[in-house]
């Protein structure tokens, strides 16, 4: 089994295939980081890592002047007690102080994983693909235990760690901080990776050198956001995409977060991760538990594109769940760039029959189709159908979209409110608002307070007479605004800061609801494009909008930078018009298409507007595109260039066995006279011989991964080239 517990040192050992991760208890009861990197056979007692005489660092044992907990690495730290670095967690006790004193009290390991009581999880289909420590520590002063529980999937090479704090006590505690992890990393001179961005720029690639000090990750808007995710990787210096270490950490949460990297005195480096502190706080009553969201941990001793691999497969197989885990999705058309606000039942039966004929498996009828819905500023929260736009209602609409060869799919936003809602007119006090000050509208709407329970109720009661009403195989959840005046009208004042955390703990028992509910239903989250897009939310919808902005060029590297973490059948991608509504760019049909080709792909145009010809490229795509879809949404990814680093960008994607593969490379400005590009093919199998397919040549594997291949490309901007590679022997 992966955990050993050896007891005359007093250290946990977690081996997987490529990582260990170890943990050792101290002489007085501490708990210590021991190690975490490429896997080792066993790792010897860390005396010299515990045992640090240091001038002017404390000494809690004053026998000891050895030990100082602001030398050591840890792995849970509390703050108060002599180490100095930020901590993992802060209570305040009733005395009000905040001074607290872990020491380990006692351990247990057991096959497989306990789900996380309230939140989204990873999981084991068998028991014995898993194996978990829980070690509890105790305050015995405060009355406060923390269990830290570490689960190893051997076979996925991936750790996860989260952290239950619990009021064993006889009075209230209130909890000040509590992350999901921390590990004082050994080896100094990391980079530290993160996926930032905005509205229409998200998951941008970001690397900077780690500095002495803090540096942090973080979102403090209610959601995950477009600006940052909950995920950062250290890297070695000079890893790159196939090679170096990679430390990858991902938190299963879509609110407000902290992640980063403290870099101490002595080149530890203390990295954490979880539910934002700023602004937040929980009251723990005796005998009550708080239970911090998961973290998933990868290590790669082959850069960036293993640990992503890692991901992909990992969230694909054991955070995804339902219907749609493991089956290729449908090729979407949605009406929204096509039409906004303004159609009607037979603008929708066009639509949905020309999606039909391009070879579209399923037609989402956007924002708009609801209330009295014709532009942003009402009817969220009224989520019945609008009848002057659709008169004989949803039932009959998906009966008329499903006769043209087509699924039917529809848009909500089911955590908003408008003003001029009937929603809100009946319950103006159950949107999220601190009572007398004003409540500032965003995207003129509100946000409804899920950390009720009788809102919840409400809104679970309308989608499901709307899910049972019409024939809706899908649901794009929509969410356009975040978190301001964070108060609830439900909540005593000492709770109030526990308002934006309870807010997400609501949503997802809304979304375990009605995914259960709903479990044949295809569920792709959004939130003004990629505004939430985080695995706490691919728990429950197994894809995601990547992003409003669907100009090519720009889309490129938003998904690139996406699937540093995210598995491709997540990162849904559309082919849009031109000049793009969002750039006012003009990249050619081709390169539209090839482009979302590379991830999960669907069209976000209105087919009455192409030309035949550009009709008939676009059905010939979708008839290609379900050729390799397989390949694309479930194959291993290996990203070729980087359009971070460059003016152009290139992946691949290779089956489990490496037999067939795709790559495309796009390059954005021509250049004239410009030099020679070769492509080389990383992830094909060396000792394969192949065919491909575009051009009828043959090549050994070893020659495409090593020397490669010309790309040559057409005059002009935003071109591409398409390859495809099966294995003749
Ligand atoms: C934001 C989404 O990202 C868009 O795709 C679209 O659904 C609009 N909302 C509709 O209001």
């Amino acid at each position: 089994m992966p955990i050993l517990f050896d007891e005359k040192d007093k250290l946990f050992s977690i081996h997987m295939v490529g990582t260990s991760y170890c943990i050792q208890v101290s002489a007085a009861g501490y708990l210590c980081h021991a190690y975490w990197g490429a896997r080792i056979r066993e790792l010897h007692p860390l005396d010299a890592v515990v045992k640090k005489m240091r001038a002017l660092s404390p000494n809690t044992d004053p026998d000891d002047l050895d030990f100082s907990l602001d030398t050591v690495p840890l792995e849970y730290p509390a703050f108060g007690n002599s180490d100095f670095r930020a901590p993992a967690f802060q209570v305040q006790f009733a005395d009000g102080s905040t001074v607290c004193d872990p020491k380990v009290k006692s351990y247990r390991i057991f096959s497989g994983k306990p789900p996380l009581t309230g939140l989204p999880s990873t999981y084991c289909e068998h028991t014995n693909e898993a194996e978990t420590l829980e070690i509890t520590l105790e305050d015995a002063f405060g009355g406060l235990e923390i269990t830290l529980c570490y689960t190893a999937f051997p076979g996925y090479d991936v750790m996860t760690r989260s952290a239950r704090l619990k009021n064993t006590g006889g009075s209230e505690i209130r909890i000040l901080r509590a992350l999901s992890m921390t590990a004082d990393m050994r080896c100094g001179g990391f980079d530290l990776l993160q996926l930032s961005g905005a509205w229409a720029r998200e998951r941008q690639i970001v690397r900077r050198q780690l500095v002495p000090g803090m540096q942090t990750v973080e979102s403090r808007r209610g959601v995950s956001s477009a600006q940052q995710n909950p995920f950062f990787a250290l890297l070695s210096p000079h890893a790159g995409e196939e090679s170096g270490e990679v430390y990858g950490v991902s938190l299963i949460y879509s609110g407000s977060f902290l992640a980063g990297a403290e870099v101490d005195q002595f080149d530890l480096t203390r990295v954490f991760i979880g539910v934002n502190p700023f602004d937040f706080s929980w009251l723990l009553q005796p005998g009550e538990s708080f239970q911090c969201p998961e973290t998933v941990l990868v290590y790669s001793g082959a850069g960036l594109g293993k640990m992503s691999r890692t991901f992909h497969r990992f969230y694909r197989e054991r955070l995804c769940r339902g219907a749609y885990r493991d089956r290729e999705r449908p090729v979407v058309l949605n009406n929204w760039e096509a039409t906004h606000f303004d159609f009607d039942a037979q603008t929708v039966e066009t639509l949905a029959a020309a999606a039909g004929e391009l070879g579209a498996e399923l037609f989402v009828l956007d924002d708009g189709w609801f209330g009295n819905r014709n532009d942003e500023g009402s009817s969220l929260g009224d989520w019945f159908v609008n009848r002057r736009k659709l008169p004989n209602g949803l039932g009959e609409l998906s009966a008329r979209v499903n006769a043209c060869g087509v699924l039917f799919g529809l848009w909500i936003e089911p955590e908003m409110v408008s003003r001029d809602s009937n929603l809100y007119r009946a319950h103006p006090d159950w949107c999220i608002h601190v009572k007398g000050r004003g409540r500032t509208e965003s995207r003129r709407q509100l946000v409804l307070d899920l950390s009720r329970s009788e809102v919840r109720g409400e809104i679970e009661r309308m989608l499901t007479e709307l899910l049972q009403g019409a024939n809706i195989r899908y649901v794009k959840w929509d969410m356009n605004r975040n978190i301001t005046e964070a108060g609830s009208a439900a909540l005593a004042p000492d709770r109030q800061r526990e308002v934006p955390h309870r807010y997400i703990l609501g949503l997802y028992e809304l979304l375990d609801r009605l995914t259960k509910k709903f479990p044949d239903v295809l569920f792709e989250g959004c939130a003004s494009g990629g505004g939430r897009f985080d695995p706490g939310m691919l728990y429950y919808m197994p894809q995601i909008w990547t992003s409003d902005n669907t100009d090519a060029a720009e889309r490129l590297k938003i998904q690139y930078g996406t699937s540093v973490v995210y598995p491709p059948c997540a990162i849904t991608a559309h082919v849009s018009e031109v000049p793009n509504q969002q750039t006012n760019r003009s990249v050619p049909l081709e390169t539209r298409l090839f482009a979302a080709m590379m991830e999960n792909f669907g069209l976000e145009l209105d087919p009455r507007r192409l030309s035949g010809e550009e009709r008939e490229a676009v059905k010939k795509q979708i008839a290609n595109y379900k050729t390799i879809r397989r390949l694309v949404q479930f194959g291993d990814l290996f990203r070729l260039k980087s359009p971070f680093e460059g003016d152009a960008a290139a992946f691949l994607y290779a089956a489990p066995d490496k037999k067939e593969a795709v790559a495309t490379y796009f390059r954005m400005l021509g250049v004239p006279n410009a030099p020679e590009v070769f492509l080389r093919f990383a992830g094909l199998g060396p000792d394969l011989r192949y065919e491909e397919t575009e051009s009828g040549g043959v090549y050994w594997g070893d020659e495409l991964l090593h020397s490669g291949l010309p790309v040559r490309l057409n005059d002009g901007d935003f071109r591409c080239r398409f390859w495809h590679f099966h294995a003749t022997r």
